[in-house]
């Protein structure tokens, strides 16, 4: 296979890119000029590309009455929160955190269901009070407690039992989530006692069934096979006389991150899910988070220097493991590509390691990655960076965040300023005692 920039060069929509003038753009916006105006790394994200995949998705799913609660976790940023509810999503949220900013953000309660493997009293009360569609409950223990706050609250609490259904996803260890092993969900074995107990206890209104097996799913199998799983707890509850509205079917919808990666292809993996629950009068929701904004961010990042080591050579930038974690935590795949792409088709080919500046081995972005010669001060972008990218950035070494930026066709805007040095430091107090 042809080294990234090749590939890129010759397909860069599947990355919600553009080249332009041999350069790649976000839309109808110059990334250089992005980057000149706000400094890297910087995070860009295309809200095409965005309301594209959504609309890809809503469609595979139209022959059942489908709602798409985004999945916050993989992007919070305000900008993106708007862009979605306004093309109708709702919000699959995992904390008070998000709870507040999804309320901020204008969602429409009835559209949020509240997951998680673990909620304070407080997060529940929040979400009662809010009057959310549903809580994705994952353990006997957390039902309880919802029934003391629900009583408490004088509020009836829909519930959405989160079963383990002990299927492999296929995919990376860490993003597994539906397997005996994983501390998701209800196990099979307990389901139906569970979902006794939730008809059996003041406060709480049994809604629904939920799974999320896994996340960067290239396939539909483990779909259909988590929903074997649970239409058998469904039919149990159907033979006591209890049917329930709601089919949380979760995310995990995967995505292409090196140019020969497949895609989930959503369109037959909609209808598959649509002949296999016909029968259902439930109305589904999906939980996607990768899908929708993935492969619409690209993190700009500049190189700082190069240098031979003894074994490898060594393309050093200035985004690192706080900025774009997943290489280090997954030995996540990113393409890496000079923006000056066309110019890129003519230089030398290196293999090199991309690292950042941080104090860490694991500190890197792409490892023994075949790319074209750069030098210091080329701009380089760090593809399908926009899930679980700026919301999992950190402050290691002291280094800001990243700025994130907007883009809609020509126009752009920034979303979230850098903050400075001084305000990270500002935050934090000595011991009166030490003062
Ligand atoms: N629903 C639930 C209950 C989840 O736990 C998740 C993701 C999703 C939906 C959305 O999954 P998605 O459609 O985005 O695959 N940090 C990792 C991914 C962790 C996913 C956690 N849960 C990564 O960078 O790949």
């Amino acid at each position: 296979m042809s080294a990234d920039h090749v590939a890129i060069l010759d397909d860069p929509g599947r990355w919600g890119l553009r080249v332009v003038d041999g350069r790649l753009h976000s839309e109808g916006a110059d990334l250089t000029a992005i980057a000149e105006s706000v400094g890297t790394p910087a995070y860009i994200y295309s809200a095409a590309h965005i309301e594209a995949q959504f609309r890809k998705l809503e469609a595979s799913v139209r022959q059942k009455p489908t709602l798409i609660c985004y999945a916050v976790k993989a992007n919070s940023s305000r900008a993106i929160l708007e862009l979605l509810r306004r093309l109708g999503a709702g919000a699959d949220i995992v904390s008070g955190g998000e709870l507040a900013r999804v309320l901020a953000a204008g969602f429409d309660p009835s559209k949020i269901v509240f997951s998680g493997v673990g909620k304070t009293d407080e997060e529940i009360d929040a979400a009662l009070r809010a009057g959310v569609r549903s809580i994705n409950v994952e353990s006997t223990e957390e039902l309880e407690r919802i029934s003391v706050r629900a009583q408490a609250l004088g509020v009836e609490a829909p519930i959405s039992l989160r079963i383990n259904p002990d299927v492999d996803p296929k995919t990376h260890p860490y993003l597994a989530t539906g397997m005996q092993e994983a501390k998701f969900g209800i196990p099979m074995a307990s389901a139906l006692a569970t979902a006794l107990r939730v008809v059996a206890l003041p406060g709480l209104r049994l809604f629904g069934l939920a799974s999320h097996i896994g996340s960067q799913i290239q396939d539909t199998r483990p779909y259909l096979d988590s929903l074997a799983r649970l239409r058998v707890l469904l039919s149990a509850l159907a033979e006591r006389g209890i049917t329930l509205s709601q089919l949380d079917l979760g995310g995990g919808h995967g995505i292409a991150y090196r140019p020969g990666d497949p895609e989930l292809d959503v369109e037959s993996w909609g209808a598959a899910l649509a002949a296999a629950t016909a029968d259902l009068p439930m109305e589904l929701v999906l939980e996607p988070g990768r899908y929708l904004v993935g492969n619409a961010g690209v993190l700009l990042t500049r190189v700082l220097g190069t240098k031979a080591g003894e074994k490898k050579r060594f393309v050093i930038v200035d985004a690192a493991m706080n900025d774009l974690i997943r290489p280090a935590l997954y030995e996540a795949y990113h393409v890496v590509v000079p923006v000056e792409l066309a110019a890129a088709q003519f230089a030398e080919v290196q293999t090199v390691d991309v690292v950042g500046p941080v104090c860490e081995s694991g500190d890197f972005l792409a490892l023994g990655r075949p790319m074209p010669a750069v030098a210091t001060g080329d701009l380089l972008a760090v593809l399908s960076a926009g899930a679980y990218g700026a919301v999992m950035a950190g402050t290691y070494n002291t280094r800001p965040e990243p700025v994130e930026v907007m883009v809609s066709g020509e126009q752009w805007a920034v979303t979230k300023a850098r903050r400075t040095i001084a305000e990270i430091i500002d935050a934090e107090r000595v011991p009166p005692w030490m003062a």
